[in-house]
C-alpha cells in the first residue's frame, strides 16, 4: 500500500493509502471511532465503523494513546467537516510503540515544565507552525540573496581569534596554546570576501555570551549578514528594506495557514511595503523625551525605547546615525557630523524592537587603526583586517538580520526561546 504525507491526501481521493505518524487524539461516539493522526505534515482524521465490539481495529484503537506511533491504512474520501477536509475510512491500525504517561497534555503548562520538555514541545501543533514559517523566512532569505539578488555565499568561521562586536559578549575556549572564541558575527570575514567576490553573504549560527534574560537574547542565535563592495549607507539600507519586504510577503503567500493557527494578525504584516519609515538617531531621542522618557543625547536606545519607537510606526522603522561612541569600532564616521557613525538599526513594528544593524565600515588604513587602537583591541589579530585597507580598499557596508527575532516579529510569537528549535538561554543549556 502507497505511504502518503497528510500534506498530499488530497492526491489520493478514493484511493487506499497508508499514512505513519502519531496519535494526537481519538474519541468514541457510539459504534464509531475517531483517530486523529499527525505525521508533521497535517493533521488528518481516521474513522472506523462497526457493529461489533471485538472487531480487530477497535481492539487496536483501544491500546492507542496519545502520541503513540502508529500505522494507519484505508481509503482516503472527502469530508468537510475534518480537519483538512479529507478522512480516511480505517482497514487496518497497526501501532508501532505505545506511549505512556505522554508528559505533555492539553491542559495548560508552564513555560519551565515545557522548556525542560523543549524535545517532545517541538511535536505540539503551534510549535510546529512555529518552526514551518521559520522555515520559510529562512529560505526567503537564501532565495532573495541566491536569486534576486545573485549575491555569492561564503561561509565565515564558526571559531575566531577576536572580538567583533564588542570584548564583554565573548564565549572563550582553548585552541591548542591559544585562545579562540565563538564568532559573534561573520562580518569582517565577510568584508575580506566581498573585496574577492563583490556581493557576498554569510549565513550561520553567532554567540553572545550576554548575560540578560530579555525575550529578545539568546546565547546563540542565526544571524544572516550581507557584505557588499562599494556599498554606501543608503545603498545598505535600501537592501535592508527589500530583504525585509520580500521574507514578510513570501511567508504571507506560503504559509497562512500556520500564521492563522498561531492567530497573527496577517493585515498587520500585509503593510510591510517599501519604503518603510526612517528617523535619525537625533530625532528619536526628542520623540522619546516627549514619550516622557530620561533620555539624553548619546545614552543608548535600549530595549523598552525601542518598544516605544516601533509601537509608534506600522511599518519596520529604521533608526540611523547612532552617535560613534556607543557603536562597534569599525564604523564609519559620518564626514559632516564625526560624532556620528554612518550606522543603522531596523526595528520591526508592533513593539518587537531591533531585527538588523548594520553600518557602512571604515576605509582608511590609519583611521582604522586609530580605533582598534582606542578600543584597545589586539592588532596583531586584526593585522589581517587592516591588510584589507592596504589593498584597493573601497567604500563598503552589510548587515546582520537575527532570524530569531524576525520569527518572533513575523509569527507574532513573544519571546525568542519558541523561534528557535533548541534554545540556548542564560544559564540554560538543557535539553
Ligand atoms: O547589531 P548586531 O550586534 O550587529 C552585528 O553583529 C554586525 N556585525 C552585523 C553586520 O553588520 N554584519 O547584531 C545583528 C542582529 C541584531 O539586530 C539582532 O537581530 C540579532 O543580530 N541579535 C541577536 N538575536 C538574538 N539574541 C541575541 N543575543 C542577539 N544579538 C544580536
Ligand atoms: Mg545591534
Amino acid at each position: 500500500m502507497k505511504w502518503v504525507y497528510i500534506e498530499d491526501v488530497g492526491e489520493h481521493v478514493g484511493e487506499d493509502i497508508e499514512v505513519r505518524g502519531w496519535v494526537y487524539s481519538k474519541r468514541s461516539s457510539g459504534r464509531v471511532r475517531f483517530l486523529i493522526v499527525r505525521d508533521g505534515t497535517g493533521l488528518l482524521q481516521a474513522t472506523a465503523y462497526s457493529k461489533e465490539k471485538d472487531n480487530p481495529i477497535f481492539k487496536a484503537f483501544d491500546s492507542l494513546t496519545l502520541e503513540s506511533s502508529v500505522i494507519i491504512r484505508g481509503r482516503i474520501k472527502e469530508e468537510k467537516r475534518a480537519p483538512g477536509g479529507y478522512e480516511l475510512e480505517l482497514s487496518e491500525i497497526i501501532p508501532v510503540q505505545i506511549a505512556r504517561d505522554y508528559p505533555i497534555t492539553p491542559k495548560e503548562h508552564g513555560v519551565g515544565f515545557l522548556m525542560a520538555h523543549r524535545h517532545l514541545w517541538l511535536r505540539s501543533s503551534k510549535q510546529v507552525a512555529i518552526m514551518k514559517i521559520r522555515h520559510e523566512i529562512i529560505r526567503a532569505i537564501r532565495d532573495f540573496f541566491d536569486v534576486e539578488k545573485k549575491f555569492t555565499l561564503i561561509d565565515a568561521p564558526i571559531l575566531t581569534p577576536a572580538a567583533c562586536e564588542g570584548t564583554t559578549t565573548l564565549f572563550e575556549t582553548d585552541y591548542f596554546d591559544e585562545k579562540a572564541y565563538l564568532s559573534q558575527s561573520g562580518q569582517l570575514y565577510m568584508e575580506a570576501a566581498a573585496m574577492a567576490h563583490g556581493k557576498v553573504y554569510c549565513f550561520g549560527p553567532t554567540f553572545r555570551a550576554e548575560k540578560s534574560k530579555t525575550r529578545r537574547h539568546l546565547m546563540e542565535f542565526w544571524m544572516v549578514e550581507p557584505e557588499v563592495a562599494y556599498f554606501k549607507l543608503d545603498d545598505d539600507i535600501a537592501l535592508a528594506e527589500e530583504l525585509v519586504e520580500f521574507v514578510v510577503q513570501r511567508v504571507i503567500d506560503r504559509k497562512r495557514p500556520q500564521l492563522e493557527k498561531l492567530e497573527r494578525d496577517i493585515s498587520a504584516l500585509e503593510k510591510v511595503k517599501r519604503p518603510f519609515e526612517k528617523i535619525s538617531y537625533d530625532e528619536a531621542i526628542e520623540i522619546l523625551r516627549k514619550e516622557g522618557f530620561d533620555i539624553k543625547w548619546g545614552d543608548e536606545i535600549g530595549g523598552d525605547e525601542e518598544t516605544v519607537l516601533s509601537r509608534k510606526f506600522e511599518k519596520p522603522l529604521i533608526l540611523h546615525r547612532f552617535p560613534a561612541a556607543q557603536k562597534a569600532f569599525y564604523m564609519e564616521p559620518d564626514p559632516e557630523r564625526p560624532e556620528l557613525s554612518l550606522s543603522f538599526d531596523m526595528l520591526a513594528p508592533e513593539g518587537y524592537g531591533e531585527i538588523i544593524g548594520g553600518s557602512e565600515r571604515i576605509s582608511d588604513y590609519d583611521l582604522l587603526l586609530k580605533r582598534i587602537r582606542e578600543n584597545n583591541l589586539p592588532e596583531e589579530a586584526f593585522k589581517w583586517y587592516l591588510d584589507l585597507r592596504k589593498y584597493g580598499s573601497v567604500p563598503h557596508s552589510g548587515f546582520g538580520l537575527g532570524v530569531e527575532r524576525t520569527v518572533a516579529w513575523i509569527a507574532g510569537v513573544k519571546h525568542v526561546r519558541e523561534t528557535i528549535p533548541f534554545p540556548r538561554l542564560l544559564y540554560k543549556i538543557y535539553p
